[in-house]
């Protein structure tokens, strides 16, 4: 018996990282997962997924469109008669000097990575309900938490999916639906392969500088937060609600910064 046999698992961002890494962590643990996402998945890995979970589907819709949202969450619900789990991975990166920041780019991060969240859980009430509760896992960041350098228009979409995840568990955990978020550091997936392959130029100091952030000093791997994820969707989260879970490698817990001053 897996840890989610029996459930039906929506995954955001399905193609790709973290969404990706959740989608086969849950197949893995006896979950159906139907993907959505904006991009076709690896083959391979998605054929992974469907080895694992045969009755597994893939949709195709943007997030950010409440139009797209709410027919691909109807399409999932009536293939497999409601589900009982919705991850939120699907986000997007950027920023840069506040002055250089387009308006359009700002619309873009905030209408993916904290409408996106909003719409998803919007759509997903009822047909959670309709198999009697279940839990949302909205996957934040550290950068909602504590900022770092050009990067107002990703942390504040962040901050604002650490504040919408709260008032989403006011409004639903008597309902039946548990709701908390996962913030990871830095996490190595296609988002932030620039940083973190760049074998020369300004990204290698950039990277050096993310990873000391870590006190593990090293970045994550996207498995390593599918297991968070896991987790709070599992019933061993049964009293785990409103949550921001933050796995980042130490990363918000403090600096190191003064050992030359012992001798130790
Ligand atoms: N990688 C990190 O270091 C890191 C750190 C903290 C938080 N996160 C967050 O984790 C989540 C997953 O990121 P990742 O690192 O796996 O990135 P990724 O780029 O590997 O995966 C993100 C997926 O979201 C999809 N997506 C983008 N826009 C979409 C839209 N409008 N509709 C549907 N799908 C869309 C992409 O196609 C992609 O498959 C994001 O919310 C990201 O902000 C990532």
């Amino acid at each position: 018996m897996g840890r989610l046999s029996g459930r039906i698992a929506l995954v955001t961002g399905a193609a790709s990282g973290i969404g990706a890494a959740t989608a086969q962590c849950f197949a893995g643990e006896g979950a159906v997962v139907a993907g959505l996402d904006i991009q076709q998945p690896d083959a391979a890995r998605w054929k992974r997924v469907e080895e694992l979970a045969p009755a597994a589907s893939f949709h195709s819709a943007s997030v950010s469109s409440e139009t797209e949202v709410k027919a691909a969450v109807a399409e999932i619900a009536e293939r497999h008669a409601g589900f009982d789990i919705l991850v939120n991975a699907a986000g997007v990166a950027g920023g840069g000097p506040l002055e250089s920041i387009e308006e359009g780019e700002w619309d873009r991060i905030v209408n993916i990575n904290l409408k996106g969240t909003f719409l998803m859980c919007k759509h997903a009430v009822a047909p959670i309900l309709s198999r009697g509760g279940g839990a949302i896992v909205n996957i934040a960041s550290v950068e909602g938490l504590v900022a770092s350098e050009n990067s107002s228009p990703y942390a504040a979409s962040k901050g604002g999916v650490v504040q919408l995840n709260r008032s989403l568990a006011v409004d639903l955990t008597h309902r039946g639906i548990r709701v908390n978020s996962v913030c990871p550091g830095l996490i190595e997936t296609p988002m932030v392969e620039a940083v973190t392959k760049a074998t020369e130029g300004p990204l290698v100091e950039m990277r050096e500088q993310f990873v000391n952030n870590h006190l593990m000093r090293r970045c994550g791997q996207p498995e390593e937060i599918a297991n968070a994820i896991l987790f709070l969707a599992s019933d061993e989260a049964s009293f785990v609600t409103g949550a921001t879970l933050v796995v980042d490698g130490g990363w918000t817990a403090g600096r190191r910064g003064n050992a030359d001053l012992f001798d130790l």
